[in-house]
């Protein structure tokens, strides 16, 4: 549309739409998120730790300009303090949007000091990230884009790895699959040593594993298994900045849940891709180390100041910002209790 000067001018809408300058005011969410967690890292309580983030995320998500509905909350899995799927969050003013947090994925990494936990925060315009609350599960593959368009979740394991080695230029010997250590994968760890590849297991935090697969400064080249759902989405809204692709498949863990999701509407034979997880390309991702990890360096606090590492993207530019921050402990008293 155009003014009477011939400039072109903002429709009514656009102000309804997410703009550039919300990925800044992001960061300052996990921020908050990871210094009140992090207090916690290594007390052996993941409750604790993790309700701590939760109240931190609230309050400072809060203050951001945008009228946000949580789609993807946490805590249902495992009873833990949650932000609730369909609670307002933001300012109320601004962009309309669909919010996903993760206020700690890996609790358990921070209860137990282990490395890879991460605040993670991410919002893409209403409506457009996908709705999977029934089923709680989704196997997965995550490559960077030198692979994307060659691999494919339905293909064997052998052969995506070959193509994957390929796509790097890499002896399959080097290439690095991360996967989360649990017993239902044992069979995939088989395959994939088969195949002669390494695995790289994480304990937890397959957000952090899925984003370090798709970067292409870390030593992860793949992952693969099967993890949480909510984690597959906030993953899909990072992978629309840095290039690369998530695919995943549903993964109902008893009748009882296979129902809900088939009267849901949900096809769990369909191979979900980056755009069917996130459909919008207006998206926005920020997470702040917790404990450090493939990506991003824990919080570290000292007398007189914390320092926190974060990551910050925006799809539509694709631009990924590391952002340094120290702040003043004397400033965050009521997130720093004694212990
Ligand atoms: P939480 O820290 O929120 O518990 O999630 C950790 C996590 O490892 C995720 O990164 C992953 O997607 C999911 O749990 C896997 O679920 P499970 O531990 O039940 O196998």
């Amino acid at each position: 549309m155009a003014k009477a000067d011939g400039q072109p001018q903002n429709d009514l809408n656009d102000s309804l739409k997410p703009d550039r300058n919300l990925a800044m005011e992001l960061v300052r969410v996990t921020e908050a998120a990871a210094i009140a967690g992090g207090h916690w890292v290594g007390y052996g309580d993941k409750n604790r730790a993790d309700g701590a983030a939760v109240d931190a995320m609230r309050k400072f998500m809060d203050t951001v300009r945008m009228n946000g509905v949580v789609v993807i909350g946490e805590g249902e899995k495992d009873e833990a303090p949650m932000l609730f799927n369909g609670e307002n969050v933001g300012d109320g003013t601004g962009a309309e949007v669909d919010v996903a947090v993760d206020p700690i994925d890996g609790t358990r990494l921070t209860a137990l000091g282990y490395n890879n936990a991460l605040s993670v925060f991410a919002v893409a315009e209403r409506g457009t990230m996908f709705d999977a609350s029934s089923v709680f599960y989704m196997e997965k593959m995550v490559v960077g884009p030198e692979a994307a368009e060659m691999v494919d979740l339905r293909l064997p394991v052998k052969q995506n790895i070959h193509l994957l080695g390929k796509a790097l230029n890499k002896p399959v010997s080097q290439l690095n699959i991360c996967v989360l250590d649990r017993p239902r994968h044992e069979g995939l760890v088989r395959e994939i040593r088969e195949a002669g590849a390494r695995v790289k297991f994480i304990m937890d935090g397959d957000v952090a594993g899925g984003i370090a697969a798709a970067r292409h400064n870390t030593d992860v080249d793949m992952l693969l298994g099967t993890g949480g759902t909510p984690e597959g989405v906030v993953t899909a809204c990072a992978l629309k900045a840095t290039g690369g692709m998530i695919q995943g498949r549903l993964a109902p863990t008893d009748d009882d849940e296979k129902q809900k999701a088939i009267d849901a509407g949900l096809d769990l034979d369909q191979v979900l891709t980056t755009n069917d997880l996130v459909r919008s390309d207006n998206c926005y991702f920020a997470a702040t180390g917790i404990t450090d990890g493939d990506l991003l360096r824990g919080v570290r606090y000292y007398n007189d100041r914390i320092v926190t590492q974060s990551i910050v993207m925006r799809s539509k530019s694709g631009t990924v910002r590391t952002v340094e921050a120290e702040h003043r402990t004397e400033k965050w008293p009521e997130w720093l209790p004694e212990r």
